[in-house]
């Protein structure tokens, strides 16, 4: 008789039966995994339960499920991590209440406007490398995958300007260890693998491998070269917590995760935002050349500076319009605390229900032709129009993301300063198709020339 038996680290947190990850693959697991989920939603007018054995998921597709879910009754909604764990650890993007709200509370002065002026130079240090970069890819003339260009840049970016360190891990190396634990739909295959018998010491061994070197990375970024020995920083905002013996919730363990999860939430998410504006720029040469026209007149033909950043709004509308096509983080997850009510179906406490930005970002009854790249639907004028909550990709209420601001002038200069001698060429044999992990990332990657823009125009 085989032995069916299932051993596996619940610490490594792959395949929990209970996961709703593993529930979704089903549907994860579509060639058009997006696509599916819109019809799905339409079909059901926008409230789709699904029941399972002792478990009901209930998909939810309209902004005023969104504003129900997040806003007016956040505090029913508690977060959903199961099976990230090991990314995130404890750090406050898992956490709820007032708790979370005495977590947050020291790091939030890093997020402040105000200091955006102080990172400017950090990122274009970052920028300028990677453009250094470039030219020599554009020499080699080899093909590169996006996904991973510009996830360096979102880890270097982080690392110089939040952390004040010069980035001490190899970003191409990381990045794939992340992978096995966020390519959620592989939670599924990767168990089913090891109840057949197969691969299943591997699997076990590379997973476990994968999150001692994710572990190890902030110790290694605390003890990197300091660049500047700047006062007050992200991460001596986080050191400081840790030391405090007055906020013993604040530990040393918290001050690493807290690290984890700025080098995850904010270089995957950004770094997507910035891969897919270039598959978008590369096959929409206008976009692109107005891109370089704003560029021109604003700063004409040196760097831009810091006080210039707001009137490059084409760029920005760019990448506004980017993360609605392509919203990194495609579903909010949350459970229901109590019982509530959503649309005229009743929300029982444990369900886990499902905001589906990308759902709201790509319906007919929010968006005019919504498949279409269309960047001025973010002027002034059109986004007045706009249905409130219609549009997510930071989500809302008050666990909305942190760096949201942040992230958008990142990849609005990171944009305009690799475009003005650049032309990134999408070398793909056909349209990118969608791999829904805990991200929206292009499957099989995105695959790129880059080119000197004197040899492209
Ligand atoms: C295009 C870029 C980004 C996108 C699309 C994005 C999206 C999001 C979303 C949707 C959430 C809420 C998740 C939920 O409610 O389940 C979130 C939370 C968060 N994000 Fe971002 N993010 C981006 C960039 C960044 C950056 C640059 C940072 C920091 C350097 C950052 C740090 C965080 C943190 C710490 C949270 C948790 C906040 C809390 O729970 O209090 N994100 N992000």
């Amino acid at each position: 008789m085989v032995d069916m038996t299932v051993t596996y680290a619940p610490s490594h947190g792959l395949g929990e039966e209970q996961s709703i990850w593993f529930k979704l693959t089903p549907l994860l697991a579509q060639e058009n995994p997006m696509q599916m989920l819109l019809r799905l939603t339409d079909k059901y007018n926008g409230v789709m339960p699904v029941n399972l054995k002792n478990q009901r998921i209930v998909m939810l597709a309209k902004p005023e499920h969104a504003q129900r879910v997040l806003v007016d009754n956040a505090e029913n909604y508690t977060k959903y991590f199961d099976g990230l764990r090991p990314i995130f650890g404890k750090s406050m993007i898992t956490i709820d209440g007032a708790l979370w709200q005495k977590i947050r509370m020291p790091q939030q002065a890093a997020f402040h406007p105000g200091m955006f002026e102080e990172y400017f130079p950090y990122l274009m240090n970052s920028i300028n490398s990677k453009m250094e970069r470039w030219d020599q890819l554009a020499e080699s003339g080899e093909t590169i995958e996006m996904v991973e260009e510009t996830w360096t840049l979102a880890a270097d970016m982080v690392c110089r300007a939040l952390f004040d360190r010069e980035m001490p891990f190899n970003p191409h190396f990381i990045f794939k260890q992340v992978k096995t634990y966020t390519d959620v739909g592989n939670h599924k295959s990767i168990r089913m693998r090891r109840v057949n018998g197969e691969l299943e010491e591997i699997t076990q061994e590379t997973a476990a491998k994968a999150m001692e070197i994710w572990d190890s990375v902030p110790d290694s970024v605390m003890n990197a070269a300091i660049i500047d020995n700047r006062e007050k920083t992200l991460l001596t905002m986080l050191q400081d917590a840790a030391e405090n013996p007055e906020f013993p919730e604040f530990d040393h363990r918290q001050a690493v995760d807290e690290m984890k999860q700025y080098l995850w939430a904010g270089t995957e998410t950004t770094a997507l935002t910035l891969a897919w504006s270039l598959y978008l720029l590369s096959t929409h040469p206008e976009a692109l050349k107005r891109i370089r026209e704003e560029a021109y007149a604003v700063c004409g033909d040196r760097d831009p500076e810091w006080n210039e950043v707001q009137q490059l709004t084409y760029t920005r509308m760019v990448i506004q319009e980017t993360m609605r096509l392509y919203p990194p983080i495609w579903a909010l997850i949350r459970i229901a605390q109590e019982e509530d009510e959503i649309d005229g179906h009743k929300i029982n406490p444990g369900d886990k229900v499902v905001v589906c930005t990308y759902v709201l970002h790509h319906s007919d009854k929010y968006w005019n032709n919504p498949e279409e790249f269309d960047p001025e639907r973010f002027s002034r004028e059109r986004m007045k129009k706009r249905v409130k909550y219609s549009y997510l990709p930071f989500a809302a209420g008050r666990r909305s993301c942190i760096g949201g601001a942040l992230s958008q002038i990142e990849n609005t200069l990171a944009l305009v300063q690799l475009l003005r001698r650049f032309t990134p060429e999408y070398v793909g044999e056909e349209e990118p198709k969608i791999h829904a992990t805990v991200t929206l990332t292009p499957k099989g990657g995105l695959p790129f020339r880059i080119k000197r823009i004197e040899d492209t125009v």
